[in-house]
Parts: structure tokens; C-alpha cells; sequence
């Protein structure tokens, strides 16, 4: 059986991947086995209308309602709904101390405006000395951010943006968060972690974590005082932001390995708060996964690649701070581009069954060599499958 592929991001990086496989390339209206599509096409094709139905043959990009973890507001909902149940079954995972979560705690304090304003007002005035960070909830890039460290300029926002044309309810919503800010520098600058997740179902959730993932740094120095506090260049770590700075580096495109953090770490820091730093972030990944899994349109269809937005702060713990449906493929650099074409080469062997041919009646487990740079994060099945579980607990690494 020939395979045909077919995309809608113009991306080198997804064509040669699927040429080198022999895959044909054909149009969205012809009979294709492998779509990478952007979000919207994968929503269409998927909604009711559209009337169209996948055969056994066909796998895409994207859950249908991949919104629940990349919108930035219902992100969070999901998290405090998910740490909600948990507790209601006296699960001590949920377990609390000091008014805190012990162990879920890993998205900074978050409320939705203008929905949660007066739930806000309440926890600001606990420590009205914090800086705040609002975001609009369905931008990227950077887009639409900005800082904030006194209720009056949050006041004076509102009121400037509400214009005649713009009334309460359809006024775009925001996210406002606990600004984290004693990030961890490296030369005396902030950077973010990204981090790429498969997601090859939801219920069983299966969950594969990309070995090679990278810092993003800030082009100036950190510097928390007020003056600073308007200067995205020193808050945002986003490439797109970052790339207008004046000190940004072609060369390495303002980015970092994670092995090499780790090594600077297990140097800096020591090796056993490096490795603990490590297992945190697969622990909140896989958290944030299950916080999710009951609300998404798990289809056999779909597969995901996310790209997860992380910030450490000086105490080496993970905050995770958003998460991509649609992570870049842009590379700024040769080794970026390198990273990139492995990435789309190990997602496709570990979506693909070993025959080579999209099936989804496939029991997706795939063979150690396809897994490539990624690990297992979690297998459910393996769970149930001790047989299989090899140095996997449980089917997970990090229960
Ligand atoms: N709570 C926070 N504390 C510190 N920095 C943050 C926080 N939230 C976001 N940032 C910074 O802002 C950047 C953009 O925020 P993010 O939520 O990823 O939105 P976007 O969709 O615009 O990328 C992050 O990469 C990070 O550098
Ligand atoms: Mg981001």
C-alpha cells in the first residue's frame, strides 16, 4: 500500500521527514493517511458538519479539543479541577500543608479576569508587594503581556481598554499569574525551558518526553526593580520577542541544550538536586496530562506534539508556565534545525506502527529503537501489563 501525506504548515521540516519515508504528498481533498495540519483544520474536519468520516488508515496532529491544555485559562481550570477530585477521594497525592499543595503545586497562583477579579483582589492584598503577570488567554508569542505590581495600574487598564465597541462579555479574557520572580539566571539572565511531549492517546494515556529540549534566554540581564518592570526583554523569554532585542545572538539564537543545563547544574548545584529538578518536571508533565485526559476527545485518530513552556526558579523548582499545541518548527539555528528534523522523525515512528502504514486499530506500543530521543513518561497500558513494564513502574517512571 502506498502512504500519502499531506500538510498545511509549508514547513521543510515536515515534507522531507515524510519524503524519506516514501510517503506521497497529496492535497487535503484527496485520500491521505498522515495529515500535519494546523489546529483549525484538524477542528474542521473534525466538527460535525464537515461531514466527513477517517478510515482506520488516516492519523492527524491534533486532538480535536487540544484547547484544554493550550488555552491558557482552561489549562489551569483543568489543574484546579483535577487537584479538586483528587482531594475529594482523599487521594494524598492532593495532600496540603500550609494552605499549599505538597505536591501539585507547580503552576504559579492563577485567576481568570475579568471572570475571577474579586477572588484576585483577595489573594493581592495578601502580599501586595508581588508582581503579577497578565496574559491574554488565546494569544502566543508573547502577545498582549505585560506586568503588573499595584492594583491601580490593573484598574487603569480596564478602564482603558473598555471602549464603547468593546463591552464586558465580549472583551478579550486575560489570565493573571503570580509573576515567579526569582528565576534561575544563567550569566545573570531569565530563561524558560521547552520541552516536546507526544501524546499517542488519552484514555489509556501514553506519553512520550523528548530527550532533547532547550533553554530560551532573555538578551539582557535580569533585573526585577520597577524601572524594569515595562521591558519585555528582560521578562518574556519568547524567541519572537527576544529576536528584536539588541543583543541577540544569531549564532545560537539565544538558546541552550538541556544537557548542557544539566551538566551546568550537576556543577553549579550538585547532581542529586539536578536529578530531583529533572524528575519534577516529568512529574508536573505527567499531572498536567491527567489533569486534561477526562475532558479531551481522545480519537484514535490523533496524536499530538506539545511544547511545553517551563520556568525553574532559584530554588531549582519547576513552574510549568503554558503549554503549545502547535510548538514551532521554525529553526533559528543549524543545530535547532537538526533537533527539529529528529523530533518529527521519532514522532512519526512512534505514531506509525511498525508496518509503516497508519493503522489505528494498532495497539500503540511502540518498539524501544522507535522511541528514539523520546521516554516514556506514562503508558497505562504497560501499567495493566506488567509483562511489559520493563524498568517502568507501574507503566510510569514517576509515580
Ligand atoms: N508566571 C510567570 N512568571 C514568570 N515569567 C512568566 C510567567 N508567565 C509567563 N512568563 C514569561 O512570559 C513568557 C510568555 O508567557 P506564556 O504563558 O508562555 O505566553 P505566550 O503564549 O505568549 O508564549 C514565558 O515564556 C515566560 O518567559
Ligand atoms: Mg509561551
Amino acid at each position: 500500500m502506498r502512504v500519502t501525506f499531506c500538510t498545511d504548515l509549508d514547513k521543510s521540516v515536515v515534507v522531507s521527514n515524510c519524503e524519506k519515508r516514501g510517503w506521497i504528498q497529496v492535497g487535503p481533498e484527496d485520500e491521505w493517511n498522515v495529515y500535519w495540519a494546523g489546529t483549525m483544520t484538524c477542528r474542521s474536519l473534525f466538527s460535525v458538519d464537515s461531514g466527513y468520516r477517517m478510515n482506520d488508515n488516516q492519523i492527524i496532529n491534533h486532538f480535536p479539543n487540544h484547547y484544554e491544555i493550550s488555552r491558557k485559562d482552561l489549562l489551569v481550570k483543568n489543574i484546579k479541577r483535577y487537584r479538586r477530585d483528587l482531594e475529594k477521594e482523599g487521594n494524598s497525592l492532593a495532600e496540603r500543608g500550609d494552605s499549599k499543595y505538597l505536591h501539585l503545586d507547580f503552576i504559579p497562583t492563577t485567576f481568570v479576569l475579568p471572570a475571577d477579579y474579586n477572588m484576585f483582589v483577595e489573594e493581592y492584598r495578601k502580599a501586595p508587594q508581588s508582581t503579577w503577570i497578565m496574559k491574554p488567554c488565546g494569544r502566543s508569542q508573547g502577545s498582549g503581556i505585560f506586568l503588573i505590581n499595584k492594583l491601580s495600574k490593573l484598574k487603569r487598564w480596564s478602564r482603558e481598554s473598555k471602549t464603547p465597541f468593546q463591552q464586558q462579555l465580549t472583551r478579550e479574557s486575560y489570565v493573571i499569574s503570580k509573576y515567579i520572580d526569582n528565576p534561575l539566571l544563567i550569566g545573570g539572565k531569565k530563561f524558560d525551558l521547552r520541552i516536546y511531549v507526544l501524546v499517542s492517546s488519552f484514555r489509556p494515556l501514553k506519553a512520550y518526553q523528548f530527550r532533547l529540549g532547550f533553554c530560551r534566554f532573555c538578551t539582557v540581564k535580569y533585573d526585577s526593580s520597577v524601572a524594569e518592570l515595562d521591558n519585555m526583554y528582560v521578562h518574556l523569554t519568547n524567541v519572537s520577542v527576544q529576536r528584536h532585542g539588541g543583543e541577540y545572538n544569531s549564532l545560537h539564537g539565544g538558546k541552550m541544550s538541556i544537557q548542557n543545563l544539566r551538566l551546568h547544574l550537576e556543577s553549579t548545584r550538585g547532581k542529586v538536586v539536578t536529578e530531583k529538578l529533572f524528575d519534577q518536571i516529568s512529574w508536573l508533565i505527567i499531572h498536567s496530562l491527567k489533569a486534561i485526559a477526562p475532558v479531551v476527545a481522545t480519537d484514535r485518530h490523533c496524536f499530538e506534539c506539545y511544547g511545553y513552556d517551563i520556568i525553574i526558579d532559584n530554588n531549582l523548582k519547576p513552574w510549568l508556565v503554558e503549554v503549545n499545541a502547535s510548538p514551532s518548527l521554525t529553526s533559528t539555528t543549524a543545530n535547532d534545525r537538526i533537533l527539529k528534523h529528529k523530533l518529527m522523525d521519532n514522532i512519526f515512528s512512534i505514531v506509525v506502527p511498525p508496518s509503516g502504514i497508519p493503522d489505528v486499530r494498532w495497539n500503540k506500543i511502540p518498539t524501544q529503537q522507535a522511541l528514539g530521543d523520546f521516554e516514556i513518561l506514562i503508558d497505562e497500558d504497560l501499567a495493566e501489563n506488567t509483562e511489559n513494564c520493563g524498568s517502568l513502574k507501574n507503566g510510569c517512571k514517576w509515580k
